[in-house]
């Protein structure tokens, strides 16, 4: 499928960027081409806090509320799910009257950088996002959980929070609607974990990031007992255009085919021509974001394998590259969109080097409350250790299908774990020999190890 001439949508690299406009591009219309932030002034300039005037001055925040259901905004964290009904689950109760607005930015899943761009490039995007939800929840105080090694985006969003309240848009009284939101940045300790919703809240608070079991869900029972609301910077970052331009507009943005709407960033890394970050529309080829974007492989490497959505998704071949890149459909060639973020993998690389790096990251990142993921993720570690060195025994393939089992979806009180073996999984499913050839006796016909970080661990498990 090719793109329609107005559907063609800029590289945040190089690329097609004059082609960006407020019709078509969101999220990104606004951004410099010489990649500097859009302070307050120019975001003015650009439109900027006009959907946060209309939503405080002539909507109700139930009015805020359907306009995103019926929009059908889903969540850009990871997991999907519908902004509007997560919204709908804050309790009425009035009295309640102390909630919060979490905007989760701690984007540590691997090949992932798009909540980077935004925070970096556009803060009052996400800052006036934050104030059009915080008042459809009537959320008075929110705070941005920042990934600590987000340096720059943390000045960036700090001194954009300052240009904001001294001109009425944060504090007390905004525009001179009664509402009151104040908004603070926070910046964490750097843990893969923190990014998990409730590991969040609790560390947040000052405590060690461990998810919560739930229920009861942060929307009964959040930061510090109170009903709270967590949503991605992405997800936030949409809702200003979603209340200026209403939900029809939305809802042409995407491809036919895509039941998903709007627009997504998504992108590409590895050894490909061109990699970066693109503000594409939801059922856009994986095809099209691969040879268009990204620009294919680099001389002298061929694709091999291909994650759609960060080091959580499985893996998926050439031939999946025609799959359209929309949750269901991601979801038909069996894995999951994920954070749209794709990476290629090329041939000179083993997947068992592969996989044993990733899954040295994920059993690091555990945070150790339940045993399959405290002790199968390293135990998964060992055995690919042995597999990389031809040192596998008969058995080995079996425990590792085994341990996906059991770390898989429902066996664990957060998606850690199940992210951590679905990649697993399906570079077992597709390359089979590479792991069969690590076993020792087996005759080594390994493909050499490159571009893969070595063990640094030591033998830690
Ligand atoms: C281990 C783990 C790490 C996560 N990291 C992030 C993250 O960095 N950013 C994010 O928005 N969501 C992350 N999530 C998903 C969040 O728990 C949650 O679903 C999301 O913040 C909800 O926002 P959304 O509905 O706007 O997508 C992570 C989940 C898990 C299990
Ligand atoms: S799945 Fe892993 S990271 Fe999640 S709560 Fe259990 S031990 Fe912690």
């Amino acid at each position: 499928m090719s793109l329609p001439q107005n559907k063609i949508l800029a590289s945040l690299g190089t690329a097609n960027r004059t082609a960006r406009t407020a019709e078509t591009h969101p999220l990104t219309w606004r951004l410099r081409d010489d990649g500097q932030p859009v302070w307050l002034e120019e975001y003015q300039a650009k439109q900027g806090y006009e959907a946060a005037r209309k939503a405080l001055g002539q909507m109700s925040p139930d009015e805020i509320v359907s306009t995103v259901k019926d929009a059908g905004l889903k969540g850009r964290g990871g997991a999907g799910f519908p902004t509007g009904v997560k919204w709908g689950l804050m309790p009425k109760d009035e009295s309640m009257n102390i909630r919060y607005l979490l905007c989760n930015a701690d984007e540590m899943e691997p090949n992932t950088w798009k909540d980077r761009l935004l925070m970096e490039q556009l803060p009052h995007l996400l800052i006036e996002g934050m104030i059009i939800s915080a008042r459809a929840l009537k959320a008075y105080r929110g705070y941005i959980f920042l990934r600590g090694e987000y340096v720059d985006a943390a000045i960036h969003l700090r001194r954009a929070v300052e240009e904001a309240k001294a001109a009425g848009l944060l504090g007390k009284n905004i525009l001179g609607s009664g509402f009151d939101f104040e908004l603070f940045v926070h910046t964490g300790a750097g843990r893969y974990i923190c990014g998990e919703e409730t590991a969040l809240i609790n560390s947040l608070e000052g405590r060690r990031a461990n998810p919560r079991a739930k229920p009861p869900f942060p929307a009964v029972s959040g930061v510090w007992g109170k009903p709270t609301c967590v949503n991605n910077v992405e997800t936030l970052c949409n809702v200003p255009a979603i209340i200026g331009n209403g939900v029809a507009w939305y809802h042409a943005l995407a491809l036919p085919g895509s039941e998903d709407h709007g627009t997504k960033l998504m992108g590409f890394s590895g050894k490909v021509n061109n990699p970066g970050v693109w503000e594409l529309p939801f059922g856009i080829t994986a095809r099209e974001l691969f040879e268009n974007y990204a620009g294919g492989m680099r001389s002298g490497y061929r694709l091999k394998a291909w994650q759609p959505g960060g080091a959580g998704t499985g893996f998926l071949l050439p031939e999946h590259l025609d799959a359209q890149m929309y949750t269901a459909g991601i979801g038909k060639v069996g894995t999951r969109m994920g954070t749209g973020l794709a990476m290629a993998v090329d041939d000179s690389i083993s997947m068992v080097s592969l996989l044993r790096n990733m899954e040295e990251f994920f059993a690091r990142e555990s945070c150790g409350w339940c045993t399959p993921c405290r002790d199968g993720l390293p135990w998964s570690v060992k055995l690919l250790r042995a597999l990389e060195r031809g040192e596998g025994q008969s058995g080995d393939l079996a425990t590792l299908e085994q341990l996906c089992g059991f770390l898989g979806p429902g066996k664990t009180f957060c998606a850690h774990a199940p992210g951590a073996v679905e990649p697993l999984a399906s570079a077992i499913k597709y390359f089979r020999s590479e792991f069969e050839a690590g076993i020792k006796g087996s005759g080594d016909n390994r493909k050499p190890v490159k571009g893969i970080q070595p063990n640094l661990l030591g033998e830690r498990w």
